[in-house]
């Protein structure tokens, strides 16, 4: 049994930010299921959005949040963080982040996505995530009351008494488990993609916070708010690639196969429309035209001007016989984010007594039902700050150890099957690609839960049949949040924000949360 004041599960910007935040005020344990640096932050490539410049405001950064979020978006949640962004992100810079500049080296050279109205996007070229990344760990690693252990994956939240006491984990290396008790768990795990079989995130993303959280009876919010970035390269050897909106900020047009441009029939902002309507178009124009992708040109800017701004995107591009200097990318929509999560404060406070959830994981209110570009890293930053001061206060009023009680496994026979659960991963994802999907209806969600209930059955089988290994944890989270998805879209009444169904197609006058829970599981094995 290992004892330790923080438990931070996960490594990207939100778990590094608040590990390094607390480090001064108790033992900080940071476990990370991969390699630490194998997150979606690691990835991010527009950038983070903050008010910069003085010719942008708070209020208009606040508004495009608002407007975004289609009404779901609770507005002392979006001040609270637009207003201390630039804040955070000076620490950032302060830390070592270096974010690119302006051709004289004076200001900071902002970018422009969808839904904004103003350049206020801070970038590191379009290797944002590495940057950030990058500098945290580097912090972390000086960092002597941190200690980082890598591949080892959470399984199970430990509960007693409505309270978190800790974590049972997985070490990969060996396959034990280990219980690890701790005054505050911090779930920092991130996003959800991998529950679609198309999708922008690293393999890292099967929303295993989210499920324990679920299985521990924490409240789960608005999931049916998955967001479908537009544009991810569309080639059958890029697995996972994105095409940042940036591109479109700088001017790049959506065209169909035969060339020609298609988003002024859909909004007046064009290729700058907030995501949610860029992606339904899209899926829109592919339905009508039985094609498989649409095509991003920025071809017409100068070549150094995008090899500069964008040397990660045309590299890959590249590596796949595509010049984007000369040529339009093949591009489709994929799961990108998921804007509901573990309901929180912004200080991260879920409803379980000392377990807080920061960062893509969690539902602080501020995207509503569909985030504006680059808010996200934005909202981890600022969570994760305000989560430290929380419990750091609560470390002072004093928190006790508790016991976690050991794990027995359910069976020490190594799966012979191991090939069945690789088919129900990719049942799964199929599914919630075919039916849950960018356009759904209560018909396709409905056989989608029928599926998935089938599905979970299967998996407690193997559960209780074989050893555990990351495989099965990871097929058994992305099942439960299928299901949490799947009944939370059929909750939702009305058409909004990134939830379009087409029995629905009006959006309702008095906008609400869906809220999903369950009494807790009992995790514990006696
Ligand atoms: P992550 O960075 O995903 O970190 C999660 C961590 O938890 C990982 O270390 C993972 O290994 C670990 N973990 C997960 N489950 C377990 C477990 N069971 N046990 C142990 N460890 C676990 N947002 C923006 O604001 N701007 C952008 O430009 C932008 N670009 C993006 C581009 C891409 C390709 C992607 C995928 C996302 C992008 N986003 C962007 C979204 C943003 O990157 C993420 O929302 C944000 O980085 C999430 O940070 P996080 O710390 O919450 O989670
Ligand atoms: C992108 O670069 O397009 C991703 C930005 C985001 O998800 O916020």
């Amino acid at each position: 049994m290992i004892e330790t004041d923080f438990l931070v599960i996960g490594s990207g910007i939100a778990g590094l930010t608040f590990s390094l935040k607390v480090s001064n005020h108790g033992k900080v344990m940071i476990i990370t299921k991969k390699e630490k640096a194998e997150s979606n932050t690691n990835y991010a490539q527009g950038g983070i959005a903050a008010v910069m410049s003085p010719l942008d405001s708070f209020d208009s950064h606040i508004q495009d949040t608002l407007i975004s979020g289609d009404g779901l978006c609770k507005r002392e949640v979006v001040e609270e963080i637009i207003k201390t962004a630039p804040i955070r992100v000076k620490e950032l810079i302060e830390l070592g982040v270096q974010f690119s500049k302006s051709e004289d080296g004076k200001d900071y050279d902002l970018g422009k996505e969808g839904g904004h109205t103003h350049r206020r996007v801070l970038h590191a070229t379009d290797f944002t995530g590495r940057e950030i990344e990058q500098a945290l760990l580097t912090a972390v690693s000086n960092n002597k009351n941190i200690e980082i252990h890598e591949n080892f994956i959470a399984i199970d939240l430990a509960t007693e008494n409505g309270q978190c006491i800790g974590c049972y984990v997985l070490n990969k290396e060996d396959s034990e488990v280990v219980e690890i008790c701790a005054k505050i768990t911090v779930l920092a795990t991130g996003g959800i993609g991998k529950v679609y079989l198309f999708t922008s995130n690293p393999d890292i993303a099967s929303g295993d916070g989210v499920a324990m959280a679920y299985r521990a009876g924490a409240s789960i919010a608005n999931m049916e708010f998955v967001q479908f970035h537009p544009t991810c390269l569309y080639h059958p050897y890029a697995k996972s690639f994105l095409i940042s909106e940036a591109l479109r900020g700088e001017g790049a047009i959506l065209l169909d196969n035969s060339g020609n441009r298609f988003m002024e029939k859909y909004h007046e902002l064009k290729e700058l429309a907030p995501r949610d309507i860029v992606a339904r178009a899209i899926d829109n124009e592919l339905k009508k035209s039985g094609d498989d992708c649409v095509f991003l040109d920025l071809s017409f800017k100068d070549s150094d001007f995008i090899r500069k701004r964008f040397p990660n995107i045309y590299k890959t591009c590249l590596s796949f016989g595509i010049d984007m200097t000369k040529q339009p990318i093949p591009v489709i929509p994929a799961a990108h984010y998921a804007c509901g999560g573990v309901k929180t404060t912004t200080s991260g406070e879920t409803d379980i007594k000392n377990l807080y959830a920061i960062g893509e994981v969690a539902c602080t209110g501020l995207h509503g039902a569909n985030r504006l570009a680059s808010n996200s890293l934005l909202e981890a930053l600022v969570c994760a700050h305000n989560a430290a001061n929380k419990c750091i206060e609560q470390i002072k009023k004093g928190i006790g150890f508790c016991e976690v009680i050991s794990w027995i496994p359910n069976s020490t026979v190594d799966s012979d099957e191991m090939v069945v659960v690789s088919f129900n991963w990719e049942e799964v994802r199929r599914l919630m690609w075919n039916y849950v999907g960018i356009v759904r209806t209560d018909k396709r969600l409905l056989r989608a839960k029928r599926r998935i209930k089938n599905l979970q059955e299967e998996i407690a089988q193997f559960y209780r049949d074989f050893k555990i290994n990351s495989d099965l944890i990871e097929l058994r989270n992305i099942a439960d949040v299928a299901e949490i998805i799947i009944n939370s879209a059929l909750l939702r009444k009305e058409s909004r924000g990134l939830h379009y169904t087409l029995d629905y197609p009006e959006k309702s006058n008095e906008p609400s949360d869906t809220l999903i829970r369950i009494r807790a599981r009992n995790n514990q094995k006696k």
